[in-house]
């Protein structure tokens, strides 16, 4: 069965865990499709699949080329687009634009985009009142990078408060669910708590309504993981064995037989 809005919001009540995992093609797509209740076309792709040294670059048109990739391999999950650097913080209509394209042009269900401060939560409900559905992502910030640096946010007491009423306006904004990146534990319990809206967390501790990974990290194809992720697996080493197997095939004249 599809995973919808409503599954997913259900989810929360009947506390089944989320699984989220990122994609930015159609080879990886289709063999999540079965496993996760979300794929995220992450804007972390910029850095995985683009070899940028932040989220920064990555244009729309970008996200736009990779979300329609991953989408025309995806049946089930509830696909989600995030909505990249400088497409939705200049105002209203310029988040409306970029999320309607995203919508129009690649098919993907929903959007994601960072911040939770008071323009990003009233664009936040402009998008959900034309039917846009939004996941919030508060924490660690990737496109605040040269403001914020990668450390863990929420530390202080204000920062706690910042973050918590940061979640709360999303959830009045009507997003659908909200990441929660680098932050400490408890604050995650205590925001996961306080909504009505599932919460997904990545370095956020056990006590979220879900989890996300991007997809090379727990696969180890990533040549450095952060402090948060798990590699399930050492693709880079299989990748390697594999290839230095297929050439020794060839320039010893065994393959192909
Ligand atoms: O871009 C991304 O992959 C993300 C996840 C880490 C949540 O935003």
């Amino acid at each position: 069965m599809s995973v919808t809005l409503a599954s997913l919001l259900k989810s929360k009540q009947e506390n089944r865990p989320l699984v989220v995992l990122t994609a930015w093609d159609y080879t990886l797509s289709p063999i999540l499709d079965d496993l996760v209740d979300i794929i995220l076309v992450g804007d972390s792709l910029a850095m995985v699949a683009l070899g940028h040294p932040t989220t920064l670059p990555i244009t729309l048109e970008q996200m736009i080329h990779h979300a329609s990739a991953v989408k025309r391999g995806v049946k089930r999950a509830f696909v989600v687009c995030d909505l990249p650097f400088l497409s939705y913080q200049e105002g209203i209509s310029a988040a409306i634009r970029s999320a309607g394209r995203v919508l129009k042009e690649t098919g993907v269900q929903g959007v994601k985009l960072e911040g939770g401060y008071p323009l990003i939560a009233e664009t936040v409900a402009n998008l959900t009142t034309i039917g846009i559905p939004v996941m919030g992502h508060i924490g660690l910030t990737p496109q605040s990078v040269h403001l914020l640096g990668y450390r863990q946010q929420g530390n202080t007491d204000a920062e706690a408060e910042r973050l918590l009423s940061e979640a709360l306006s999303l959830e009045q904004a009507g997003a659908f669910s909200v990441v929660l990146e680098h932050i400490p534990s408890h604050l995650a319990a205590t925001i996961t708590s306080s909504l009505s809206i599932p919460t997904i967390g990545i370095g956020a501790g056990p006590n979220c309504d879900g989890q996300v990974l991007v997809t090379a990290d727990l696969l180890g194809l990533s040549a450095k993981l952060p402090p948060f992720a798990k590699a399930y697996l050492n693709l880079r080493q299989v990748i390697s064995e594999a290839v230095q197997k297929y050439a020794d095939e060839v320039r010893d004249h065994q393959f192909p037989s």
